[in-house]
């Protein structure tokens, strides 16, 4: 079994979803018909990674870019996320899971927000798994908006412009409360990070799979996982050093 290989799993572990559309298309079906299934990969990923330990799944739901894509389908979209946090608000009180969102939350649907704040207010107090769910989001919006949080604290004089640096820039991020994702998968084949939390990646291990979302499996998230626990993270440093040989 799979499961008994694992010696060590990822902390944080980021996912950009990508493919339920080629996933329709190669069936002669609408796109929609391709994110409907992929919420179901959603809750089976969710609760696979929570039963696995994995302290925080961050998935990229809906990019900043994602509000260009044709109306109907982003009005689809936002229908399948409320749908999506309503039922399973109740599983993840349940499960233990912490649930959150980080994105350009004002760009929402007030309803969608709705129900969003609720299961994050419900959830708040579990100490299970967090998942966190990037909604609206863009990495360069959201740089940008640390920006302009920190020059008003050093306009107000709170913050002195020699206390900036790469530790305290984090703290204005939306995933100041967070560490890194320690492994991103990207699946459809697409190998680009498409303005998903470009800070945060520095030094995260990437891992990019053919499967459209829809087909990722829990042997294709086994996979994704063995394959990180080969990986030897170096930050910077050598192997030897890494290893503690010298
Ligand atoms: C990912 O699938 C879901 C969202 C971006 C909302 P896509 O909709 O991007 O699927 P493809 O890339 O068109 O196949
Ligand atoms: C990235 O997928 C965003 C999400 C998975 C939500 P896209 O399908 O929007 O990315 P591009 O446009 O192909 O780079
Ligand atoms: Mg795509």
């Amino acid at each position: 079994m799979l499961h008994g290989k694992l010696s060590k799993v990822p902390t944080h572990l980021a996912i950009i979803m990508d493919g339920n559309g080629r996933w329709a298309k190669a069936r002669m079906l609408q796109r929609i018909i391709g994110h409907q299934r992929g919420v179901e990969t959603v809750k089976r990923v969710v609760e696979e990674c929570s039963n696995l330990g994995i302290r925080y799944l961050t998935l990229f739901a809906f990019s900043a870019e994602n509000w260009f894509r044709p109306k109907t389908e982003v009005k689809a979209l936002m229908l399948l996320l409320k749908h999506y946090i309503i039922a399973e608000t109740k599983r993840m009180v349940e499960d233990n899971i912490r649930f959150q969102v980080i994105g350009n939350r004002p760009e929402l649907p007030a309803d969608v927000l709705h129900h969003l704040d609720e299961a994050s207010r419900v959830t708040a107090g579990n100490s299970g798994m967090t998942l966190t769910l990037a909604l609206s989001y863009g990495a360069r919006q959201e740089i940008a908006a640390a920006v302009r949080r920190i020059a008003h604290e050093v306009a107000a004089g709170r913050i002195a412009p020699d206390e900036i640096n790469d530790t305290s820039f984090a703290g204005f991020l939306d995933t100041s409360h967070m560490p890194d994702p320690d492994f991103l998968i990207r699946t459809s084949g697409e190998m680009r990070i498409s303005n998903f939390l470009l800070w945060q990646l520095a030094y995260t291990e990437l891992y990019f799979t053919e499967k459209n979302w829809p087909d990722f499996d829990r042997d294709e998230l086994m996979k994704a996982l063995v394959h990180y626990q080969s990986r030897e993270r170096r930050f910077g440093k050598t192997s030897d050093q890494v290893k503690g040989r010298i």
